[in-house]
């Protein structure tokens, strides 16, 4: 029987049922009507909006009706530095830089050192390493200096703490429990952090001294902390921001198997030898049948391989490409071999470039950087 799914910020496990999310956290589906809302604003639909990878949202009509108003809306995503950064944790910034260019929107980036370092056992020094170090990823994904801020927050502390203390004073120690299953043994950091990342919505008005609309792209397993988030926000006399979520990108042992930094082998990092991941999907988990022939008689299963979710879900954009590679592999007419194969050369020569920008990225970090 499948594993029962949890989904947490936290943790994600078993097999994850997007739809009993939607209800279970009280999101709104992305709707065609979204849809054609968004197409409208932005002239095209990223495709991750028309393959419905962004699925769930909250107020993003709200958001929408600010833009056709000319008001400013403003971006807020993040990552808790905890190890190298991996395919699937860029795939909300791909879709940041996708809206920025469209909306010409402001992205506010928060790195989350003081997270990290409570719920594991590195060192307070290592997490706030690895937050540069993940930076570096954001910035070489070509975000505008101009409109684009990233933060650590042991490093922005007295700018952050200030808000973050006055939604710590709204938030009950039973809604934390309720809402982050905080137990008894929990430390009483890991009791405070969800106003850190509260706190990240309301400093954009706080920063400009007006109230800003603020949308929030992140996988699903963050939507916790926006539930809280929106709970206090008119209290304290801000707008609630808004969330669009993403599906997550399985590891590379199949559908219902996690990306982890300590196991390598689990998924492609952004910082690995193109050689090695070409390596990790040769051997990554195939929806092919046993041998070729049989392959070429029955078919292979897309919707649990690796190689397909993976170009489905960021490597390959065209539609119209996507839909061949699928059909084919389906028909048999195309092997898991040559299905691994498209996948590598395309991962290659992503990590190629993009291991190029990250280092140019180390000359311009400061310019990105908020500090106090
Ligand atoms: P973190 O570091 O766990 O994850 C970074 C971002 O990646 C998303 N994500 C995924 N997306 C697709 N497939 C996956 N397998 C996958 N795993 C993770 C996460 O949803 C997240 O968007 N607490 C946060 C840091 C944070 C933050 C934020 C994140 C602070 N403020 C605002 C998003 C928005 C964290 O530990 O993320």
């Amino acid at each position: 029987m499948a594993k029962e799914m949890k989904v947490t910020p936290w943790e994600v496990s078993g097999h994850i049922d997007y739809e009993k999310l939607v209800k279970s956290f009280g999101t709104q589906h992305v709707t065609p009507q979204l849809l054609r809302r968004i197409e409208k604003a932005a002239g095209e639909l990223h495709f991750m909006l028309r393959r419905k990878i962004f699925f769930s949202h909250r107020d993003m009509d709200w958001i929408l009706d600010k833009a056709e108003k000319g008001e400013k809306f403003v971006l807020y995503t993040g990552r808790g530095p905890s190890g190298d950064t991996h395919i699937g944790h860029i795939m909300p910034w791909i879709f940041c830089k996708w809206l920025q260019d469209k909306f010409d929107t402001e992205l506010y980036f928060q790195l989350t050192d003081d997270e990290k370092f409570l719920h594991s056992d590195l060192s307070l020094e290592e997490t706030n390493r690895l937050a540069y170090e993940n930076a570096l990823d954001v910035i070489a994904l070509g975000f505008d200096p101009e409109k684009t801020f990233l933060f650590v927050d042991t490093d922005y502390g007295k700018t952050m703490y200030k808000i973050a203390v006055q939604v710590a004073k709204h938030v009950t120690f039973s809604t934390a429990k309720a809402v982050f299953g905080f137990e008894n043994s929990t430390n009483i950091g890991m009791a405070f952090y969800p106003a850190m990342q509260a706190a990240t919505a309301f400093l954009p008005s706080v920063l400009k001294g007006k109230k800003i609309p603020v949308l929030i792209p992140a996988a699903i397993d963050q939507d916790p902390y926006w539930r809280v988030t929106r709970d206090v926000a008119e209290k304290l006399g801000y707008y609630k921001p808004a969330a669009i979520h993403n599906t997550f990108l399985p590891g590379l042992q199949g559908p219902d198997s996690k990306m982890s930094a300590s196991k390598p082998d689990s998924a492609i990092f952004t910082t690995d030898n193109p050689r090695d991941a070409r390596k990790k999907i040769m051997k990554a988990f195939s929806g092919g049948a046993g041998t070729l022939a049989e392959h070429r008689k029955h078919g292979g299963n897309p919707d649990v391989d690796t190689s397909y979710q993976y170009l489905y879900n960021v490597f390959e954009e065209d539609d119209e490409k996507i839909k061949e590679i699928r059909n084919a592999y389906k028909s048999g007419a195309m092997s898991a071999g040559e299905i691994k194969e498209i996948l590598a050369k395309k991962v290659e020569r992503f990590l190629k470039e993009h291991q190029e920008r990250r280092e140019r990225a180390k000359h311009r970090i400061d310019r990105f950087m908020l500090k106090d």
